[in-house]
């Protein structure tokens, strides 16, 4: 260090001049506080946010103790495939925190299937890709639609509500063959 910028240096006003840094130091860490707040916030859970409890929400195949909301006395069948004649199907599908029963569904090709599906647990959506199926499914009640399948192929089927932590795990798939 030359002996001209220690001099400049000592020159400097110590006060006023360090505190207006200090304050600019202090400015950036609040800001740096703050951003690093925004991208937690983006990791937390939104049930955490709104005091929901979901430390015991039913996780499939994890959830002692959860029961379902009892079907309505118009759905009486349990989920699954049943034949209602030459072409024609029945669907009933159900959703929970965070999955459908059942998760994979096979109908021959050409067959109309009538979906009716409802939610056990909360409130979900459905909409089943390539076939213009989109229903919101609100606990309990049926929702219901009908599409006649004539193209083979796996027609994914995705929750349409935002549900909270496990909604973008939920899908399943329609079998066409
Ligand atoms: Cu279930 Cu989103």
């Amino acid at each position: 260090m030359t002996p001209r910028v220690r001099q400049a240096m000592s020159e400097n006003p110590r006060s006023g001049g360090s505190s207006l840094g200090a304050m600019y130091v202090m400015a950036a860490f609040l800001m740096l506080v703050g951003s690093l707040f925004v991208v937690a916030m983006m990791f937390v859970p939104s049930d955490w946010l709104d005091g929901s409890d979901t430390s015991d929400a039913y996780i499939p195949g994890s959830g002692p103790g959860f029961v379902p909301a009892a079907r309505p006395a118009v759905l009486q069948e349990p989920p699954g495939v049943t034949q209602m004649g030459p072409d024609r199907y029945r669907v009933v599908i159900e959703a929970y925190n965070w999955e459908y029963v059942p998760k994979e569904i096979r109908v021959p090709l050409g067959a109309e299937v009538q979906f009716v599906a409802r939610s056990a647990q909360d409130y979900h959506g459905i909409a089943i890709i390539g076939t213009g199926i989109i229903m919101p499914l609100l606990q309990n009640e049926i929702a219901e639609a009908t599409h006649t399948f004539t193209e083979p192929g796996e027609y994914i089927f995705v929750c349409a509500d935002y549900c909270g932590a496990g909604h973008a795990t939920m899908s399943g798939t329609v079998i066409v063959e």
